[in-house]
């Protein structure tokens, strides 16, 4: 029988590379926050990386950078993310008026321009974005409202809230709470141009703060944070039609200010936050599948007080309530499982970061690529984008070595090699023993095929054979089988 090097396959272990994602948390007191999302939603904490105060974040769609709102000098600033770590590539003035007050980011799938709303000043901006991921130039500036007066305190001047590109890329659409406003532009590489019609006038003194569309882009749901309200439209090129305005809070409630709103994935639910008065939740609500309207399931407690951010894991799996203030135990972002037939929320966790959190954003989905080291037998598991070592794993001793990775589904199997073999026991089967190979008649030397799967992660210093860890110096060949 011709020679054969001992071949085996080793489950490592069970990763669910999917839902592997870095949470970004904005805080306008302690800056920003990065958390590794755990499969069941939990957060792993990573670092408190930068201290600037900030309200908004955005993730470039490679994963390589962050773009944040920096309100102590009202700049869009970039970073770029490794590992844990964000390091500064610049900043850039939101507007020629110190005080514009930036409120909002977003970038554009390409991930060549940046999107800005500044609230003070009613100005909206873009800045396009170098392959390094700096803002380089301002493309487009534009301060296109007025103060509706509608609310007399709050709107006497125009104040964009967001800013960010509709669902087939072409358009981008601007909110101006102090304007009553929702202005859409044709979004080109080298600029923003008013599309036609280039706004939809909101009801007198509602207030249109953010925009979510649904994921098939047919429909939009905007949230008015005076008038508390959901106003649904049909959307199509550019054109919003409205056919439905509903309220996220109870009638007869008064003094509330709703904030955040963000559509499920699967386009089944829509959440909104309410801060104020007393009401500091999230109302969820059921989409009807033939028309895009809502109706309303239930309200739920945000944890904290002043829920200003919400946001979904893009599995959909579970929701994150970024509130102003803490709950009694200094806790501020706050964990919700999503049942996925009735879209309502279970509170799961909950975390402390310094009170003032305001936004929760997600890097795209990590890939991880998993490296073999020669050198030490050592598996690399990197994220790509940012070349951060999550983990090593020992896969295999001084006799057997790494030699090929394979994914299936969520399991990793890595094909060990022992090198001491090759070549050896010609007609005969090898038995990588420490103190060399051993030639075996029949040639019988597997830990492979019958237990396939079985094989498990050893600490360091010990191998694997089936489901048991040994010692290397306890290995002895019997019956050309691997034993203790
Ligand atoms: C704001 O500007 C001042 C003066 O230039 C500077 O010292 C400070 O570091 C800036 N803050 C941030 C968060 O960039
Ligand atoms: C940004 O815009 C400026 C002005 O249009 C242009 O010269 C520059 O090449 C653009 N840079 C990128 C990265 O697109
Ligand atoms: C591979 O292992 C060697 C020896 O332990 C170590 O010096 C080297 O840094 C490792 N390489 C990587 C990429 O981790």
């Amino acid at each position: 029988m011709k020679s054969v090097a001992a071949l085996l396959l080793l489950c490592i272990q069970c990763i669910n590379i999917v839902c592997s994602r870095t949470v970004y948390v904005a805080s306008s007191n302690t800056g920003i926050w990065m958390y590794n999302q755990n499969e069941d939603g939990s957060l792993q904490y990573l670092s408190n990386p930068v201290r600037a105060a900030t309200n908004f974040l955005a993730a470039h769609p490679n994963g390589k950078y962050l773009y944040a709102t920096s309100t102590d000098n009202n700049t869009y600033t970039a970073y770029q993310v490794r590992g844990a770590s964000l390091t500064k590539l610049n900043d850039v003035p939101s507007s020629d008026n110190k005080g514009s007050g930036v409120a909002h980011v977003s970038i554009h799938p390409s991930g060549k321009m940046m999107f800005g709303a500044n609230y003070d000043e009613g100005s909206f901006v873009s800045f396009n974005i170098t392959d390094d991921g700096y803002l380089q130039q301002r493309i487009f500036f534009n301060v296109p409202g007025t103060g509706s007066k509608g609310n007399w305190n709050r709107q006497q001047g125009p104040h964009a809230h967001m800013i960010t590109t509709t669902p087939n890329h072409k358009y981008v659409v601007g909110l101006d709470l102090g304007a009553d406003r929702i202005w859409m532009w044709k979004y080109d590489p080298s600029s923003l141009t008013p599309s036609a019609p280039n706004q939809f006038i909101a009801p007198l003194g509602s207030g249109p703060r953010h925009i979510a569309f649904s994921p098939k882009g047919q429909y939009a749901y905007v949230v008015t944070e005076l008038g508390c309200t959901v106003m649904v439209f049909n959307y199509a090129e550019g054109v919003l039609q409205l056919v439905q305005t509903i309220s996220t809070v109870p009638s007869g409630t008064n003094g509330v200010l709703a904030g955040e709103i963000r559509v499920h994935p699967s386009g089944n639910f829509v959440y909104v936050s309410n801060r104020w008065s007393n009401t500091n939740n999230i109302a969820v609500f059921s989409v009807d599948p033939n028309n895009g309207n809502l109706r309303i399931v239930n309200w739920m407690a945000s944890g904290g007080t002043s829920p200003r951010g919400l946001n979904l894991c893009p599995s959909g799996k579970y929701l994150y309530a970024a509130n102003e203030y803490a709950d009694g135990n200094g806790n501020s972002l706050f964990v919700f499982r999503i049942d996925q037939n009735s879209g309502t929320l279970t509170l799961t966790n909950s975390y402390p970061n310094g009170g003032g959190c305001l936004d929760v954003e997600f890097s795209p989905e990590t890939i991880h690529d998993f490296i073999i080291n020669e050198s030490n037998n050592i598996i690399i598991d990197i994220i790509e984008s940012s070349d951060h070592i999550v983990n090593d794993i020992i896969a295999a001793d001084h006799i057997f070595h790494p030699l090929h990775i394979e994914i299936h589904d969520d399991l990793i199997f890595v094909e060990l090699f022992a090198s001491v073999c090759a070549g050896r026991c010609q007609g005969e089967s090898c038995c990588p023993t420490p103190s060399g190979p051993q030639c075996y008649q029949p040639s019988v030397y597997s830990c492979s095929a019958d237990d396939l799967g079985k094989y498990q992660l050893c600490p360091k210093g010990l191998s694997s054979c089936g489901s048991a860890c040994y010692s290397t110096s306890q290995y002895k060949c019997k019956n050309g089988f691997l034993t203790v």
